[in-house]
This record gives C-alpha cells, sequence and structure tokens, in this order.
C-alpha cells in the first residue's frame, strides 16, 4: 500500500513561531555541549585527527579551536581521513568552490536570495539534515565547517544544531513508525525520513519552510495523520532547550555528523559589516 500527499504547514503551527524566534531573534544561542580542544599548531594531520575522531565518535560533533587556521590543503587532509570528500558539483555555487571539494561560505547576498544561493545569503537556514531529498550512499556523513574571518558580528549567523536523538526521544512511538514508513515523494531511491542505526535514529529531513513537502508513505497511515507526524517531528526539532550554537571565531572548526545532528543557521545582520564572514566548508562521505 503507498499513498501519497503534500504537506504544507500553516502560519499557526507552533514550530513556525518557534523557528522564528529561534533562528531570527537576537539571542546568542548557548555554545554547542562539547568543549573546544586547543590546537597550537598543525604539525601533520595525524596529530588532530585522533582526539578529533573520538569526540566525534563519542558526541556526534567535534569542536576544535587552532591557534591559526589550517592551510587549505590540511583541511582537506583531514577531512580525508574522515571518509570521501564529496565533490561540489552545483553550477550555481562553482564559483565559490577551490579543489572541487571545498566550498567557502562568504555571506555576500541579503535576505530573500534565490534558494541555490541560501547558504551564501544572510537569511536564516532551517534545520535540515544535508543533502535530505538524496538517495542514502549521496547523503554526507559528516560536514566539517572551518572558520577564516568572523566577521563584524559573530553572534549573528550562528550555525546551529539539534541532536536527533533527543527530537525522536520526544516523538511517541506511532509517531516515529509512520516516520519510518514515509519518505520524500520525487525522492524513489531516497530513505525513509526516519531510520534505525548504531546511534539511535537517523533522520532525513529538511524543514522546507513554506514550501510544499510531497511525500509517499508505505504503511498504514493516512494522509491526516502523516501530516500531523510532521507537524509534530518539526515541533519537536525546534525547541529552545535542544538548540546550541556556534560563535564562530577564527581557526575554530567543527565537525557535525549528518546522521546524529540537524543542522541549520540564525539569521545574519540585515546591514552588511565591514567584514563578511567566510567559513569553509567540506562535505565526507
Ligand atoms: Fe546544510
Amino acid at each position: 500500500m503507498m499513498l501519497d500527499g503534500r504537506f504544507e504547514e500553516r502560519s499557526d503551527d507552533p514550530h513556525v513561531l518557534a523557528r522564528l524566534s529561534l533562528l531570527a531573534g537576537d539571542d546568542v544561542l548557548p555554545e554547542i555541549p562539547v568543549s573546544a580542544l586547543e590546537v597550537d599548531t598543525v604539525l601533520t594531520v595525524a596529530d588532530v585527527f585522533d582526539p578529533l575522531k573520538e569526540q566525534l565518535d563519542t558526541y556526534g560533533l567535534a569542536h576544535v579551536q587552532f591557534r591559526e587556521p589550517p592551510s587549505r590543503d590540511q583541511f582537506r587532509q583531514l577531512g580525508e581521513q574522515l571518509g570521501t570528500l564529496m565533490s561540489e558539483t552545483d553550477p550555481t555555487v562553482a564559483p565559490f568552490v577551490e579543489q572541487a571539494v571545498i566550498l567557502n561560505l562568504i555571506s555576500r547576498f541579503g535576505h530573500g536570495a534565490d534558494p541555490t544561493l541560501q547558504p551564501f545569503s544572510s537569511d536564516y537556514l532551517t534545520l535540515h539534515s544535508e543533502c535530505s531529498s538524496r538517495p542514502l550512499n549521496d547523503q554526507p556523513r559528516y560536514i566539517t565547517l572551518l572558520c577564516l574571518e568572523p566577521g563584524d558580528n559573530p553572534d549573528r549567523a550562528q550555525t546551529v544544531v539539534v541532536p536527533m536523538e533527543a527530537v525522536a526521544a520526544q516523538l511517541p512511538e506511532p509517531i516515529l513508525q509512520i516516520l519510518m514508513e514515509t519518505r520524500y515523494r520525487h525522492c524513489i531511491n531516497g530513505p525513509m525520513l526516519a531510520r534505525p542505526t548504531t546511534n539511535g535514529l537517523a533522520f532525513s529531513f529538511r524543514d522546507f519552510r513554506a514550501a510544499a513537502l510531497d511525500w509517499t508513505t508505505e504503511g498504514k497511515a493516512s494522509a491526516s495523520e502523516v501530516g500531523a507526524a510532521l507537524r509534530l517531528l518539526l515541533h519537536s526539532m525546534y525547541r529552545r532547550d535542544l538548540m546550541s550554537g556556534v560563535c564562530w571565531r577564527r581557526g575554530l572548526m567543527v565537525v557535525i555528523d549528518n546522521c546524529r545532528f540537524f543542522h541549520g543557521r540564525t539569521s545574519g545582520p540585515t546591514m552588511p559589516g565591514n567584514q563578511t564572514r567566510h567559513l569553509i566548508r567540506l562535505r565526507i562521505l
């Protein structure tokens, strides 16, 4: 049995207000719950890799403060230790790509930019797992971000993370069941929205904001039950007590396990400052 449907948020859904207050408000979110490894200078990649990997395996996040940012080559080599680097093939981001795999994230567009250029805008980014609409083999396991320049206002445009385990823990079993039987309709080979892993439930899911989410469910749930499950999932994601953020500083590197944390970003300053924020990113399979 397969059933297709469409989910669209309503302006009075509880997550809509929570999202706005968390991501577009003035608050500075609490620091991510993993203390930073302090690294004086990078001698070899191996020096940093072992403690970093231990943090990542334990918490699903790694947090490293380098006194000076590693070079792009060292950054890439560190990523290569974690897995296979994904090439940045989207033509719209081509001007920001170096060495085929390093994406320069520079806030240079105002609010309301073209969605493909969203990572470069100063608008907030809704919570998501990376590449949620691709087949599982094409969804990165890790996202690595390194700050080269925090910009004038490091309290804004915070990268935010929410643990999937804590999101799942709030959802009743029948709701989890629906999410494990439902996937994006247009991604035929894609995973279900939730799936069991050795680290608990992993989600492949993006908050589409006002855009429609077309789904297919393979279980017995009705269209209204799927809609209710998606609403509850979104509500569980935007909880103040689950969200933490990164105040970017030069040389700060954060690695996110895409199977254990949702991520997003608070809105940036509406007026461009003298210094724009500059992060570099790797996505690792
Ligand atoms: Fe992302």
